[in-house]
């Protein structure tokens, strides 16, 4: 089981209701939302898969049968807050999402998936 790794990201009042924020950590960009209307937060990449825009904290969140999404700026792509799979176009890549939770007016995210290793990325390891 993946150890948890979390980081301090801003506090409860700091956010926007019903929108997101960028959180920069060290390279990567994640996405915070606070919906609201459902009181909970969620976590994703900010990147979009689609053009490649770093935009989905400035998406626009709601519900599609129950589930929690949010929709891209740009071209409206939609992702679930849950597990991050896309939700209007099976063509489109999932995003990551990342555990979120909330003590004493902070609010913090856990990374643990950012900083363990994707053997999947590795190159190929040629034998001679
Ligand atoms: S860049 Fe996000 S939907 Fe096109």
């Amino acid at each position: 089981m993946q150890k948890s790794n979390w980081i301090y990201a801003c506090k409860t009042a700091d956010m926007p209701h019903n929108g997101g924020v960028c959180v920069q950590y060290g390279t990567e960009q994640i996405a915070l939302y606070y919906f609201t209307h459902r009181k909970e937060w969620y976590a994703t990449q900010n990147l979009c898969p689609h053009k490649k825009q770093m935009a989905l904290s400035r998406g626009i969140l709601g519900s599609q049968q129950g589930e929690p999404k949010v929709a891209c700026p740009f071209h409206k792509k939609t992702f679930s807050l849950k597990n991050g799979e896309c939700l209007n176009d099976e063509n489109c890549s999932a995003i990551k999402t990342y555990p979120v939770k909330v003590h004493e007016g902070n609010v913090f995210i856990d990374i643990a998936s950012l900083l363990t290793p994707n053997p999947s990325t590795y190159p190929a390891y040629e034998q001679q």
